[in-house]
């Protein structure tokens, strides 16, 4: 049996700790959703890992939020509610955040009122690839302080920046190096751990 996790001084059932993961890409052959993909299948038992996708969020506008937040932003929010954690697969463009997964994140901020629901004391980890010698390592920079303004928690505890993303991966998408493998797993097990023995939010 698996230590439980504290919810707001009641002890709940979280024999199963539960992790949503987010790719930023919306490439059908994204190296990140790849990642996001060959860690669903490392995770370690007991855990598991539901992937989630930014398609169909819409761009963010604020005379769009004034008729509502969107379904699928909706959904996502409840999704993350959901999880224990959430794993953001982050890509690099320009040294930053790609646009859309930004976007994804200021829709899911919003309205301000619903923010602290979302994120607050929510415990986050960052992991990314890329197909240059830094493997995302100013991008995953890039989350923290957004991840701070939105009152998240993100776990430090392990790194894991894919570079040379063609030679880690297959064409079909697969992961085929074996090094990376193995700190992809560990990095997952960390995580867990993690999540099992810290409070989750409120
Ligand atoms: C990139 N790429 C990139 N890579 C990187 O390591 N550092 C960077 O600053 C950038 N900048 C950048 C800007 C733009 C606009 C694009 C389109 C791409 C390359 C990027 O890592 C590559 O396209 C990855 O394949 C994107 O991730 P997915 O889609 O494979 O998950």
């Amino acid at each position: 049996m698996l230590p439980a996790v504290q919810a707001g001084g009641a002890k709940k059932d979280c024999s199963m700790t539960k992790i949503l993961g987010i790719s930023g890409s919306l490439r059908r052959a994204s190296y990140n959703g790849a990642l996001l993909r060959a860690a669903t299948r490392l995770m370690p038992e007991d855990a598991t890992l539901e992937v989630a996708s930014i398609r169909g969020i819409p761009l963010y506008d604020g005379d769009v939020e004034a008729q509502g937040i969107p379904p699928s932003v909706s959904q996502l929010k409840e999704a993350i509610i959901a999880a224990d954690g959430v794993l953001l697969v982050t890509p690099e463009y320009n040294n930053g955040i790609p646009g859309v997964f930004k976007n994804t994140i200021d829709w899911l901020s919003r309205p301000a009122a619903d923010s602290r629901r979302v994120f607050g004391a929510r415990r986050f980890a960052i992991i990314g690839a890329s197909p240059g010698g830094f493997g995302t390592i100013m991008s995953q920079a890039a989350w923290l302080p957004v991840l701070r303004t939105l009152g998240a928690q993100v776990w430090f505890g392990g790194r894991l920046m894919v570079s040379r993303a063609a030679n880690v991966f297959d064409e079909s998408g697969a992961l085929k190096d074996p090094t990376v493998e193995e700190l992809l797993r560990q990095f997952l097990a960390g995580y867990v751990s993690f999540l099992r023995a810290t409070p989750a939010p409120p």
